[in-house]
This record gives C-alpha cells, structure tokens and sequence, in this order.
C-alpha cells in the first residue's frame, strides 16, 4: 500500500468493533466479546447481568440494547443496555410480551422487536421501543407467526425474513416488509428455499438471508434481496453450514460470526465480499462456540 493509502486508513476509516452478546455455548452465557478490526483481536468486555441467548440485539443513540431472549429457564422480556464508553449493563424498561429468537432492529429513532416464541407459541406480534420515555407499545403485528426470525432495515422498510411458524409446523420461505408510516405488513417475493434461524444483514441496500435450516437441514446457502426488483438472487454459499449465527456489516463485507453446524456451536466468522462474491474465514476466532449470539457493530470508544 502506498504511504498516503496507509495514511488514509488510520486516520479517516472509522474505528468499528463487532460485539458479540452472549448465546448458547451450549447453555445461555453472560460472555460479551468484541472484535477489533484495527487489532484483528478479541477481546472480553463487561458480562450481560444475566444469562441471555436467542435475544435482538441492536447499537441505537450510542448504546447497545439485548433485547429479550432465553435465560436458561424462561423466554424474558427484559432488556439491557450496554454504554461503550462506561463499559457497564444497565436494565431499561420490559418489553410487553415474553420473546426469544425474535428480530430486532432500529427504525426511524425507535427500535422494534419482532416475532420471537414466547416458550408456547410463535409470535406475530411487534412491538417498539422509544428510548425517550423508556416504554414499549404494540404496533401493528405481522401477518404471519415467525419465531427465529431475521429482520433488516433497507430504504425505510422493516423487513421480516423466514422463520418458523408453529401452527403450519413448517420453516417459512415468505418475507414481510413493515412500512412504519403506514404502519402495516405486506408480503414481498419469497426467497427461493425455506429458512428459519436465518442470519439477516444489511450492506449497500441490499438485504441478505445467509444460511438458516430447513428441518434438519442446515444450509450453507445464500440469497440476497433487492428491493427495487422485488427479487431474491442466490450468492455463493459460505465455507460453513450455519443457523442461528449473528450477521452485520461493516466497512463494505458482511460479516456471519459463530453459529450452529446442526451439531457443534461454531467459534468462527467469515466474511463476504460483494465485489468478488466471495466468502473468506477470518483468522482469529471467538473465544468460544456460540450460536443464537446477537452481534452488532458500534463505534470504537475513544
Ligand atoms: C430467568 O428469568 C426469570 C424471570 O425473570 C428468573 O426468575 C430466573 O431466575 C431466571 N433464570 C436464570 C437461570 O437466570
């Protein structure tokens, strides 16, 4: 690389941390490690005040917030808030209903749980979040029950991916996107397989849906979403299977971190790269195997 490159990259790329919050590994954990892209390092920050896998997990206003999930006894709907800056958990205000393996994801400065299983049923229902008066409120719920579901944020649009639905006791191929000025769900194309625990992410206004399972099967698949055409496009599959696994973006790739193989809670992340349509394994692993993590990407504290 040339100096002025080199130069360019310390000073003026921003400095990104993935933080991965708690999961399974096999039992819910209170673990938080944080990825390093400038070290290439993991690190352990401060632990979740209590067990938590199968939460939504989402950076919003400089905070990180878990959001429900499965204590190792009960579906919850407590949430946590993390501050990069003190390093320190702190609980805000109960979501209304119990939700596990739920989609999260912020919109329009509020913050939206999604679906979920609340340890009978698959829910339809969706509530948000207003960080201002610390409550939570119902909103329009989806037209279809998905627990494990995969939610992202593109152009305005919430949009739920696949799941499963406990009354057709079926994985689910359809897709819903949540208009929040409107305030209503409607069905999108369905993406060309059937996916539950589905990683779902966001890069360059494109949605992607990377692996999941179909029964026992668990797929190393995956689709992308373009909402201009309406149209679900297959990709080049990962190095792993995976289902359960954490997706974000950052710095141009899509980053899948841990997982489960259908057997073993994975310790790896790998990387696509949508120019070369390529997925590559990074290096240094978690210091665990976790599946049903939340992960997101924040801000490096100063
Ligand atoms: C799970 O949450 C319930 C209700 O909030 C609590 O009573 C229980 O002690 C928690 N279990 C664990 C293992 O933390």
């Amino acid at each position: 690389m040339q100096i002025s490159n080199w130069v360019n990259y310390w000073l003026f790329l921003p400095l990104k941390l993935m933080v991965v919050v708690g999961g399974q590994a096999p039992k819910a954990i209170r673990s938080v490690e944080c990825y390093d892209f400038k070290e290439e390092r993991w690190h352990q920050v401060a632990e979740l005040p209590s067990r938590r896998c199968r939460a939504g997990v989402v950076y919003m206003s400089g905070l990180i917030f878990a959001v429900g999930g499965f204590n190792g006894s009960l579906r919850v709907r407590t949430v946590d808030s993390y501050d990069p800056v003190k390093n320190q958990w702190t609980s805000v205000a109960n979501m209304q209903d119990r939700r596990s393996t739920l989609g999260a994801a912020v919109l329009n400065g509020l913050l939206y749980a999604v679906g979920g299983f609340d340890g009978s049923t698959g829910l339809s229902s969706v509530e948000a979040y207003n960080m201002k008066t610390n409550e939570w409120f119902h909103v329009t719920p989806m037209n279809t029950r998905r627990s494990s579901v995969g939610v992202g944020v593109v152009g305005g649009m919430l949009y739920a991916v696949g799941g499963y639905d406990g009354a057709s006791r079926q994985c689910l191929s359809t897709v819903e996107c949540y208009n929040c000025n409107s305030d209503v769900w409607t069905y999108v194309a369905e993406m060309s397989t059937r996916r539950s625990g589905a990683g779902v992410g966001v890069l360059n206004n494109l949605l992607y849906a990377v692996g999941g399972h179909d029964g026992p099967l668990v797929r190393k698949s995956v689709e992308v979403y373009d909402p201009a055409i309406n149209t679900w496009t297959q990709i080049a599959d990962m190095n792993m299977c995976r289902r359960n696994a954490g997706v974000c973006a950052v710095n141009g790739l899509l980053y899948v971190i841990g997982g489960d193989d259908g057997s073993c809670n994975l310790a790896t992340v790998e990387y696509y790269n949508p120019t070369t349509d390529k997925w590559t394994v990074v290096s240094s692993c978690m210091s665990t195997g976790r599946s049903y993590a939340g992960v997101t990407v924040i801000d490096k504290p100063l």
